[in-house]
C-alpha cells in the first residue's frame, strides 16, 4: 500500500461484549477513507481477558490491518459516565476548576478512582460571542475498567494512542452528516444500549442502559427452550424476529418484553431531552450496533415511538477504499459505527 504525503492512518478498535470490531481509516486531506475492517464474535458468551486478546489478534489477522497503527479504543458501560453540562460563560481556567470542584456530582466514585476528561461542545458551531452558556461534555470512567482495557489490548500487542467514550465516538460519526434538527442515534449492542441526541450538530444528551441483543438471545433460550447458538441464529434469520404485520409470531412474542424495555429506554431518553432543552422535538431516530441488523427493527421503532426511524449508515461521508467483501460491508456497516467514530479525536481542552 502506498499513501500520499498528507495521509494519516488511524485504527478504531471497538472491543465490545459480544464482538471485536476494527476499522482502519486513512485521513487524506479532509476526506476519510476506509482502508480495512473486520469483525470477530467471541466463541463464548463470557470470554476471559486472554480470549478477548486472542479475538483481537484474529480480527487484525483476518482483516490484514497492521498491528501498530495509531489505535483508538472505545469504552462504555456501568462504571463510565458522559455528562453534558451547561456552564455560564467563563474562562478556560475557571471552567477547569469549576469542573474539578463539581466532580463528585458527575461521577459517583472517589476522585482517585477515576480518569476524567472534558471538552467544550459549542465553540465552533455556535457563534461564541452570542452564547451565554458553554456546553461541556465531562466524561469519566473507573480507573480499573480503563486499566483492564489497556491490559487486554497490550496482551494482543496493541498499544493504544488513546481511549474515547463510546457515546462521544457515536457523536463523531453522526455530527457532520445530519442537519440542525434534533436526531437520536441509538446503538443497540449486545449488553448495552446507548442513546445520544444531537441537536444543532451538538451532542445534548447521552444515556446508556444495560440491555441489548444478549437479552433477546436469553429470552429466546428461556421461552423457546433452544440452545444459545440456535437462538443467536434465529435472531439473524431474515424477518423471523419482527414481522410488523403479524405481531403474534411465536419468536417475536418471546422477545416482546425485551423489545418493550429497549423502546421504553429510547422513549424516556427522548422525553427527557424534549422536556429539558429548547432544541425542539426529535425528528428522527437512527439505529446502529449489531442489534440494529435485526430485520424490521426500524419499523418497530417508528411504529412504537411514532418518530421516523432508519438504520444508520456510518459510511456516509466516507470513501470506501478497500475491496474486501463490499456486499457484507454494506450489510454490517451499522455495527462498525463506534469503531469509525473512535478515530476522530475531539479532546483538546481538558487533558489532565
Ligand atoms: N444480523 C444480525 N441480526 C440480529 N442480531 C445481530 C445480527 N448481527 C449481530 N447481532 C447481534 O448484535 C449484538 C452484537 O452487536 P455489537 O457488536 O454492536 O455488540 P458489542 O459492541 O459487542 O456489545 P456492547 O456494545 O453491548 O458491549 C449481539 O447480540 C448479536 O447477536
Ligand atoms: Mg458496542
Amino acid at each position: 500500500m502506498k499513501f500520499g504525503l498528507f495521509s494519516k492512518l488511524y485504527t478504531g478498535l471497538d472491543i465490545g461484549s459480544h464482538a471485536v470490531k476494527v476499522v482502519l481509516i486513512e485521513k487524506r486531506k479532509k476526506v476519510n477513507h476506509l482502508i480495512g475492517w473486520g469483525i470477530s464474535d467471541y466463541d463464548k458468551e463470557t470470554p476471559t481477558d486472554d480470549e478477548i486478546a486472542m479475538s483481537i489478534q484474529k480480527v487484525y489477522q483476518d482483516s490484514d490491518i497492521p498491528l501498530n497503527r495509531c489505535v483508538w479504543l472505545g469504552i462504555s458501560g456501568y462504571s463510565t459516565k458522559v455528562r453534558i453540562v451547561k456552564f455560564p460563560k467563563m474562562s478556560h481556567d475557571e471552567l477547569k476548576s469549576t469542573i474539578e470542584w463539581h466532580l463528585a456530582e458527575y461521577f459517583p466514585y472517589p476522585k482517585d478512582e477515576i480518569y476524567y476528561d472534558w471538552t467544550i461542545l459549542n465553540t465552533s458551531q455556535e457563534a461564541q460571542g452570542s452564547q451565554k452558556e458553554t456546553l461541556v461534555a465531562v466524561v469519566g470512567s473507573k480507573r480499573d475498567l480503563v486499566d483492564r482495557l489497556i491490559d487486554i489490548s497490550n496482551k494482543a500487542r496493541i498499544y493504544p494512542a488513546g481511549i474515547n467514550m463510546i457515546p462521544m465516538a457515536l457523536y463523531n460519526t453522526v455530527k457532520s452528516i445530519i442537519g440542525r434538527e434534533a436526531v437520536a442515534l441509538v446503538d443497540i449492542g449486545a449488553k448495552i444500549t446507548t442513546v445520544i441526541i444531537v441537536a444543532r450538530q451538538i451532542v445534548c444528551f447521552s444515556r446508556q442502559t444495560e440491555i441489548g441483543g444478549d437479552s433477546l438471545t436469553s429470552a429466546l433460550v428461556n421461552e423457546l427452550r433452544v440452545e444459545r447458538n440456535d437462538a443467536e441464529n434465529l435472531k439473524k434469520e431474515e424477518s423471523k424476529l419482527i414481522n410488523v404485520d403479524t405481531d403474534n409470531l411465536r419468536v417475536f412474542k418471546a422477545c416482546q418484553s425485551i423489545f418493550t424495555e429497549i423502546l421504553t429506554e429510547i422513549r424516556k431518553s427522548i422525553a427527557f431531552f424534549e422536556s429539558e432543552s429548547s432544541y425542539g422535538r426529535v425528528v428522527k431516530i437512527l439505529l446502529c450496533g449489531g442489534s440494529s441488523l435485526i430485520t424490521n427493527i426500524d419499523k418497530l421503532v417508528s411504529k412504537s415511538l411514532k418518530i421516523p426511524a432508519e438504520i444508520f449508515d456510518p459510511l456516509k461521508g466516507i470513501e470506501v477504499s478497500c475491496t474486501k467483501d463490499g456486499e457484507e460491508l454494506e450489510k454490517i456497516a451499522p455495527q462498525l459505527a463506534t469503531g469509525i467514530g473512535l478515530v476522530e479525536e475531539i479532546w483538546k481542552e481538558g487533558r489532565q
